[in-house]
């Protein structure tokens, strides 16, 4: 074909075992696992047009139809990343239209759902250049490994529900190359999640993660980190499969403490959190101490805090949040997503 258009919705996701630190070109150091989310995602539209082949990529872009200097930059990076993959890409121009369910000032990482959804689209468009229209199982996971080289937690928005990225002798399929999905024999505790999202600061982060990833390799505790994340890994799969919500728990939040901590003993420090995220956390353990409640919080590479429960505890969750943590939170700004069923095409 010599001109067509795709459009994808991809959620955003969040990480109960991060990904923190790589051992090579968008390899990471020790397995992820995360659920992925429903609400806070990206639509992107692409239109292509064949064009007389050039060393890179053109292409016109707008997020929430403006101009956007910054994502238009971050945008580029992420096509010229995905030139040796697709060397298709440098005969077309591109059409590229992006917007956000969330708002961009909500301080929740809009990476995994943007490159995700632009690396949908890719795939899809490589398809009806080349003609060459490969089963579902292969599509997708073509895209894991595509929006993995834009950012490596987009490489498990590809999948819904609970995601693995990073490969695990003896778990089938798992490679550092994409993510898979954990469906199987997933304990039906895990099924019907949610994530309220307390935001806490929407502001701009001080360190990006593309800075954070950097500065792990200069971090004397680095060995540690990705040996406790490997470990985590395979523990948060086995209370997945046998509806361990405690085990799920201890690993969620000992990876969001390990996380901020390398923030601490970088070199030099910084400090991610805020004095309201502590407080936050703070009424969020005393309120599991009295209620008995057994749910998880965990923390991205910022200040806001995720509170990850599920279904059967949700309206005791909501009112909890209502009346002791929307005050800690800027402007009483807090996100209500659930675990969702991953990217949707959205072609009209
Ligand atoms: O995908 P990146 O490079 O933006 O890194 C993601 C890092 C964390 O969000 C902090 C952890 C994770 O695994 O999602």
């Amino acid at each position: 074909m010599k001109s067509g258009k795709t459009a994808w919705r991809s959620p955003s996701n969040i990480a109960v075992v991060k990904y923190w630190g790589k051992k090579g070109y968008q390899v990471p150091a020790n397995p992820s696992v995360s659920m992925t989310l429903t609400k806070c995602c990206t639509e992107t539209s692409m239109e292509y047009k064949k064009k007389a082949n050039s060393a890179s990529p053109s292409f016109d872009f707008l997020f929430q139809g403006e101009k956007n200097i910054l994502f238009e930059k971050r945008t580029s990076l992420f096509l010229e990343s995905a030139i040796n993959a697709l060397p298709s890409l440098k005969d077309l121009h591109l059409n590229i239209e992006t917007s956000n369910s969330f708002p961009h000032s909500a301080g929740i990482a809009s990476s995994a759902s943007s490159i995700s959804s632009l690396a949908l689209c890719l795939i899809e468009i490589n398809r009806q250049v080349s003609g060459n229209y490969e089963n579902e199982e292969q599509f997708f996971r073509k895209a894991s490994h595509l929006a993995r080289l834009g950012s490596g937690s987009a490489c498990r928005s590809i999948y819904g529900g609970w995601v693995l990225w990073g490969e695990i002798s003896g778990i089938e399929h798992s490679s550092d190359d994409y993510a898979i999905p954990l469906s199987d024999s997933l304990h039906r505790n895990f099924i019907n999640w949610y994530d309220s999202i307390l935001v806490v600061n929407s502001g701009v982060k001080q360190v990006t993660s593309s800075q954070g990833h950097t500065k792990m390799e200069s971090n004397p505790y680095k060995e540690i980190k990705y040996e406790t994340g490997r470990k985590n890994a395979l523990a948060s799969i086995t209370a997945l499969k046998t509806g361990d919500e405690k085990l799920l728990r201890k690993v969620t939040e000992y990876e969001a403490a390990s996380l901020h901590s390398m923030f601490l003993l970088s070199d030099p420090p910084y400090i991610l959190i805020k004095p309201e995220s502590l407080q936050i956390i703070n009424k969020i353990v005393r309120f599991r101490q009295d209620s008995g409640l057994e749910f998880s919080f965990t923390l991205d590479a910022g200040p806001n805090i995720h509170l990850l429960y599920p279904e059967s505890i949700r309206d005791m969750m909501i009112s909890f949040i209502k009346s002791e943590l929307i005050l800690f939170c800027e402007d009483g700004m807090w996100i209500d997503d659930i675990m969702g069923k991953g990217p949707e095409s959205i072609q009209k």
